[in-house]
């Protein structure tokens, strides 16, 4: 059959039906009874015009009188139904006493009725095959977009195929996969298996490291395992937030205090370096502390020496310093506000935490496990995210890193109901995402993408220099107004008022 060759009805038709009966007053009953009630309507006398017909058209609803001059009723409902397998077909009988229903279900009928025949009941059973026909194509519609945004992300989430395969139609329902060597690290992009490969190579032996990533990357998260993993493992790990504390706390705090050291030191303190000792100390934040720190701190790294504040006696410090910072520090060296030696000292060993925007593979495992997370604290029964949601989450550059998608999933869960986080449970994002797209690189994915993507990064330029104005839109692109409109609807662009 040629697919151009088909007619379809108008959309605010209520459906389309075919009635076939050889009994022309019965036909024109029905049609003109079915038409009054707001559908559309032709009509077949026999069996070679009902098949002509459905060859032209595509009918929802066949009405189909058993007894025709030229077929077996039948056989003819299997034909219509393989011409057209969503079809549904009404059998009229006036032989209800005798009928073969089972052999009628089994043709592929969806209901019959009886002649003569009560209008209101038909149109009752029309209605229900109507209500449940829209209700399958609604549910087709939202398949067909979620395997749309499949085949979208398929290039870079290779790591998702294995979850999207048990995917339940709408849900994500694949859990997240955890390494047993590090339980609470979730992703498996290769930047995040270099990063993992890096600590368990340094954390065999005795050398600083200093962990460096922008804010939210999970810095004090791979701290913990460099110890963990060490032979200082069975000895304490102990966290300092060097960003929190004014100067003078920060070294009592770290090196301890003799009694009457200071005003309110009424007794003598152990430092954490003391608490240390034999295991790891954790220096979070350590581009915010200032020279004076810096320069006992590197005593303790070189010399392996400190003292208590008040206190003139050295005591020996038998510990492995991990840093981090968000603080680009070899820049703080260069401004002299960051000592270059103890730069060095930190800098033995380094890891780089890569932002999300380039290892987005891993967001879906992220925000799922988040999703559960936050479930359980919450007591909330979500099983994923709708296809909208997740096609945002991996448009957008997340500056924030893992911590903003945190955050977001939580509060989404807090705000959703089951079983899905839909759009309008994440409320900040469609204008995070307009403020702060994911630049892709056009070359990085296939033609067809490509294309899409700079439709939408060209659109997008356009509406912003036009502050969404249209007119002025297609004015500068030399795109009729209304063709303009349309193709920034399809693309999902949100910074221009479709009622213009
Ligand atoms: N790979 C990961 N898997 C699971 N959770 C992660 C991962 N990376 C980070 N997180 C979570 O994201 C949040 C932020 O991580 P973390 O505090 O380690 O970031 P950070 O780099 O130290 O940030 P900042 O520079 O702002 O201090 C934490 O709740 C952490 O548990
Ligand atoms: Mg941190």
């Amino acid at each position: 059959m040629i697919q151009e060759n088909i007619t379809t009805p108008v959309l605010e038709n209520k459906g389309y039906i075919l009635v076939i009966d050889d009994e022309d007053n019965i036909r024109f009953m029905f049609a003109n009874y079915l038409e009054n009630s707001g559908y559309q309507v032709d009509m077949a006398k026999d069996g070679s015009e009902a098949k002509a017909l459905i060859d032209q058209n595509i009918y929802d609803i066949a009405l189909l009188d058993i007894c025709l001059p030229d077929c077996n009723g039948l056989d003819l409902l299997k034909e219509l139904k393989e011409i057209h397998p969503t079809l549904e077909v009404v059998v009229c009988t006036g032989h209800t006493e005798d009928y073969d229903f089972i052999g009628t279900v089994k043709a592929g009928a969806a209901d019959w009725i009886s002649k003569p025949t009560n209008l209101q009941e038909l149109h009752a059973k029309i209605e229900r095959i109507r209500r449940e026909q829209n209700q399958v194509r609604e549910l087709s519609k939202k398949n067909h977009e979620l395997e749309r945004i499949k085949k979208e992300t398929e290039h870079v989430l290779t790591g998702m195929k294995d979850m999207l395969k048990r995917q339940d139609r709408f849900i994500i329902k694949k859990r997240t996969t955890k390494r047993s060597d590090f339980p609470k690290i979730i992703g498996n992009s290769k930047k995040i298996e270099e990063v993992l490969q890096l600590v368990r190579l340094v954390s065999k032996t005795n050398s600083s490291v200093l962990i460096t990533g922008e804010s939210g990357t999970g810095k004090e998260l791979i701290a913990n395992p460099i110890h963990t993993m060490s032979n200082r493992s069975k000895y304490p790990f102990v966290p300092v937030n060097c960003g929190a504390l004014t100067e003078t706390l920060l070294e009592s705090e770290l090196f301890g205090h003799e009694r009457g050291a200071f005003t309110g030191a009424s007794t003598q303190r152990r430092g954490l370096i003391e608490e240390a000792e034999g295991g790891t100390l954790f220096l979070d934040e350590i581009g915010e502390t200032s020279p004076q720190f810096q320069v006992k701190l590197l005593r303790v790294l070189q010399e392996g020496e400190f003292k208590r504040v008040g206190s003139s006696k050295s005591l020996h410090a038998d510990i492995r310093v991990v840093a981090a910072t968000n603080v680009t520090l070899e820049e703080s060296v260069h401004k002299g506000e960051f000592r270059e030696d103890l730069y060095y000292r930190l800098n033995q060993f380094r890891i780089t935490l890569p932002p999300l925007r380039d290892r987005i593979e891993d967001l879906l495992m992220l925000s799922q496990y988040f999703l559960e997370e936050a479930c359980i604290e919450f007591s909330k029964q979500l099983v994923g995210f709708s296809s909208e949601v997740l096609e945002k989450f991996l448009r957008y550059s997340w500056p924030g890193n893992i911590r903003e998608l945190e955050n977001m999933v939580t509060q989404a869960v807090i705000l959703a109901n089951p079983p899905l986080i839909e759009l309008n449970d994440v409320p900040s994002l469609i204008q995070k995402l307009h403020q702060s797209p994911r630049k892709t690189r056009l070359s990085d994915i296939p033609f067809a993408e490509a294309k899409n993507e700079f439709e939408r990064r060209y659109f997008q330029t356009i509406l912003d220099r036009t502050n969404g104005n249209i007119s002025a839109a297609s004015r500068l692109s030399k795109i009729d107004r209304k063709q303009f409109r349309e193709k920034a609807r399809k693309l999902g662009i949100q910074s221009v008022s479709y009622t213009q």
